[in-house]
């Protein structure tokens, strides 16, 4: 809101005029005096500013400024200055948008921008190098841990949600933990050859009906990085159906969680042959190799995603749920899974929701 405020004091027979420019409640004040023949200087122009805030509501978009060549702050935006809007590393634009990867906003002398501001989307289900064996190899596996000390896998399913079994999140009498409670264990980006472990907290568990999965609402919106992006998923039956999958495991050193991950090689079995009485929102796998008889999934693994690649995308199919007994942590027989696609809608729908809208509009 922009206007002109005109305040008249009679100061020896002179008119003084008090004139501001207001916008968001902040004013810059010029005084005039009205003389016999007009005005003592010439009067101010207001100008009309762009919107600002805009610009810096998503972490999805990186944005630059610039008035004729020079590169100015994107803040009090004046008409003239250009915002070249990009997207944050993890990111990419829809392809409805803009193929060159460019896309730039003016703020025009009515104080609009030109166009709508846009948000990116998050590249999912891809990985760095293969060849070194680092968390970049697996960026969706976290860890997922308790006040009563259970360390879980969980996957990253957008910069906002993780999902994990419920029964990670839960007491021993399967009452659910207050969401202070759990935090999810991220690998940070490397630096100095050193990586360092982020704990981010859960601000909401939502969990619906007996089926053992839960999505965890991180407290903050993760910033993606080589070692930390989102999982795809998909309704395309080549890939759901798959006889092959994997599923990436911490270290047994709990210190070294997140430095570098297992791959465990699964096969998809028949239903039957892990319990003769499951239903289609369950999956069966087993450890496909049995390296000298050790046992290869354990407890720490449950709650972790069960992956599978197409063309270079990795995507999840299922979350390992099967609690193990106490006495047996690990295991090389068939594993119990929640199938992803069958996860309850209130997951789904928080999933969802978490995708920023394309365009935010001026
Ligand atoms: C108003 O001015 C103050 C002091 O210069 C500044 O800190 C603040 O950000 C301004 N507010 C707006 C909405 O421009
Ligand atoms: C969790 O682990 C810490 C350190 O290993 C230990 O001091 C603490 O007693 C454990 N808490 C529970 C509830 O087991
Ligand atoms: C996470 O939760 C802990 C314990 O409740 C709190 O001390 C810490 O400040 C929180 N961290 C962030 C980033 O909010
Ligand atoms: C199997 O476990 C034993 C004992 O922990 C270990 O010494 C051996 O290296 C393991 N074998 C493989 C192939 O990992």
């Amino acid at each position: 809101m922009l206007r002109l405020i005109l305040l008249t004091a009679i100061f020896l027979s002179l008119a003084i005029y008090e004139i501001r420019c207001q916008e968001n409640g902040n004013f810059s004040t010029i005084y005039r005096t009205c003389k016999k023949n007009g005005w003592n200087y010439p009067l101010p122009e207001c100008i009309k500013h762009c919107d600002e805030r805009i610009l810096h509501t998503s972490k999805s978009t990186v944005v630059q400024c610039r008035r004729g060549y020079k590169s100015v702050d994107c803040n009090n935006i004046v008409p003239g200055t250009i915002a070249k809007v990009s997207c944050a590393h993890g990111y990419k634009m829809a392809d409805t948008i803009s193929d060159s990867g460019l896309y730039e906003m003016t703020c025009t002398s009515e104080g609009r921008w030109d166009k709508n501001k846009i948000n990116c989307q998050p590249v999912c289900g891809r990985q760095m190098s293969l060849s070194i064996p680092s968390a970049s190899n697996a960026p969706w596996h976290v860890g997922v841990k308790t006040d009563v000390n259970q360390t879980c896998g969980g996957t990253i399913v957008s910069p906002k949600s993780v999902i994990t079994a419920k029964n990670c999140v839960q007491d021993e009498d399967g009452i659910p933990l207050d969401a202070n409670k759990v935090s999810v264990a991220i690998t940070g980006n490397l630096n100095n050859g050193t990586i360092h472990i982020l704990t981010v907290n859960v601000s909401e568990i939502i969990v619906e009906g007996d089926i053992d999965v839960a999505l965890l609402k991180l407290s903050e919106i993760l910033t993606l990085s080589m070692n930390t992006k989102p999982i795809c998923f998909t309704n395309a039956e080549a890939i759901t159906k798959s006889d092959r999958a994997f599923l990436h495991s911490w270290t047994e050193n709990e210190n070294k969680c997140g430095d570098i991950f297992n791959k465990i090689e699964l096969q998809v079995l028949p239903n039957a042959e892990c319990s003769a009485n499951l239903d289609q929102t369950h999956i069966c796998v087993r450890p496909k190799y049995q390296l000298n008889g050790n046992a290869t999934l354990c407890e720490r693994d449950i709650g972790g995603g069960i992956i599978v690649e197409y063309n270079g995308v990795n995507y999840i199919i299922g979350i390992l749920n099967h609690k193990h007994s106490r006495v047996i942590v690990c295991t090389n027989e068939p594993v119990v899974g929640i199938v992803f696609n069958q996860i309850p809608h209130a997951l789904r729908r928080s999933i969802q929701d978490d995708k920023e809208s394309q365009y935010i509009y001026i």
